[in-house]
């Protein structure tokens, strides 16, 4: 029953421009934001200031951009019930970004691992973006008092800073900001590459067959699946030394909404051949009305330009009111 004086809880979360949406990142986050949106105010936006971090080519990453948005809105996420923009179009992420600067040591920055990685791997560009990173997504999520970030483990920890400026700010300058709590989704599986089952299926994987996306065509996820990397023997059972069909356990499960053990009954005695042809067409069969709808999506640019602007401006309107409580509290002039 819906009961208006009891408040929802605010659930927010942001997904880098890079690559497309793969299947990971459906069962593993996407497809649960779609379902929370019954239970939640939700805000998901595209977080392409944090993509800014690493060197990006103007043109491309405009594109990727969009069809990110237009991939979102295929996925199921709906305008109508939640907040879905572009990070650059809301103006207050940086603005408060800057004052929680102010609260953030250098030393807790500079120990996130995350950036420790990064720096490792981007050696020629240790931008400042790159150490500030976990800063901005303080901001984000503290911009809208959100409740509750669902985050996988690789983003832990920044929610744990995010924590921590939040209380240090509140205890300076009176209750400022909610405190939010990491979200773990009770469903959700934690998908790997088709290629070495032992690593997540990333999007930004260089290797193209260790993944499918929600806007591949039927023949190109059959394919992809028919050369996944299988284990010795010939059982279809989950098991540890087993992680290339244990994986693809776990998907067809999740894409047939079954459980892993009903998968394994239904797939006795058949082939290893067999049976990733069968999780091949029913993630295509998952793919196709998204694939369809993206399509829409993406021939018609006026719809998607309403959306986003219409997004930042809901999105906006929120943060400014936390925005001008911040300002006044820190100090500034304000007439
Ligand atoms: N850093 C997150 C990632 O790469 C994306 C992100 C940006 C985010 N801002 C956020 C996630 C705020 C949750 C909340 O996955």
């Amino acid at each position: 029953m819906d009961n208006a004086s009891e408040k929802r809880k605010v659930i927010l979360s942001g997904i880098q421009p890079t690559g497309t949406v793969t299947l990971g990142n459906y069962l593993g986050a996407v497809q649960n934001w779609r379902k929370m949106q019954e239970e939640f105010d939700c805000i998901y936006f595209i977080a392409d200031m944090h993509a800014l971090t690493v060197r990006r080519e103007p043109q491309e990453f405009r594109q990727t951009s969009l069809s990110f948005f237009a991939q979102y809105l295929a996925c199921g996420l709906d305008p109508k019930r939640s907040i879905i923009y572009f990070q650059s179009h809301v103006h207050q992420h940086a603005e408060l970004q800057w004052i929680l600067n102010c609260n953030t040591y250098v030393g807790e920055a500079s120990r996130m691992t995350q950036f420790k990685d990064k720096s490792a791997k981007h050696a020629d560009n240790i931008n400042m973006g790159l150490m500030d990173y976990p800063v901005l997504m303080a901001a984000d999520i503290l911009l809208f008092q959100t409740d509750l970030v669902p985050v996988g483990i690789d983003q832990k920890q920044h929610l744990e800073l995010t924590r921590d400026i939040a209380i240090r700010f509140n205890n300076r300058y009176g209750q400022t900001f909610t405190v939010p709590e990491p979200y773990i989704p009770t469903l959700g599986a934690k998908i790997c590459s088709l290629q070495d089952p032992t690593v997540k299926m990333s999007k930004s994987d260089p290797d193209p067959n260790a993944g499918v996306s929600v806007i591949d065509d039927e023949a190109t996820i059959v394919r992809r699946f028919k050369r996944a990397v299988t284990d010795s023997g010939s059982e279809i059972i989950m098991r540890e030394d087993k992680p290339g069909i244990s994986n693809l356990i776990t998907i067809y499960a999740a894409i047939e909404g079954k459980t892993t053990d009903a998968v394994e009954r239904e797939f006795e005695g058949s082939g290893y051949g067999d049976f990733k042809l069968k999780v091949g067409e029913a993630v295509a069969a998952k793919f196709k009305p998204i694939r369809e709808e993206y399509a829409r999506f993406m021939a018609d640019k006026a719809y998607l330009q309403q959306t986003a602007a219409e997004g930042a401006q809901h999105a906006a309107y929120i943060a400014e009111k936390t925005l001008r409580k911040v300002k006044k509290k820190v100090g500034f002039v304000q007439f």
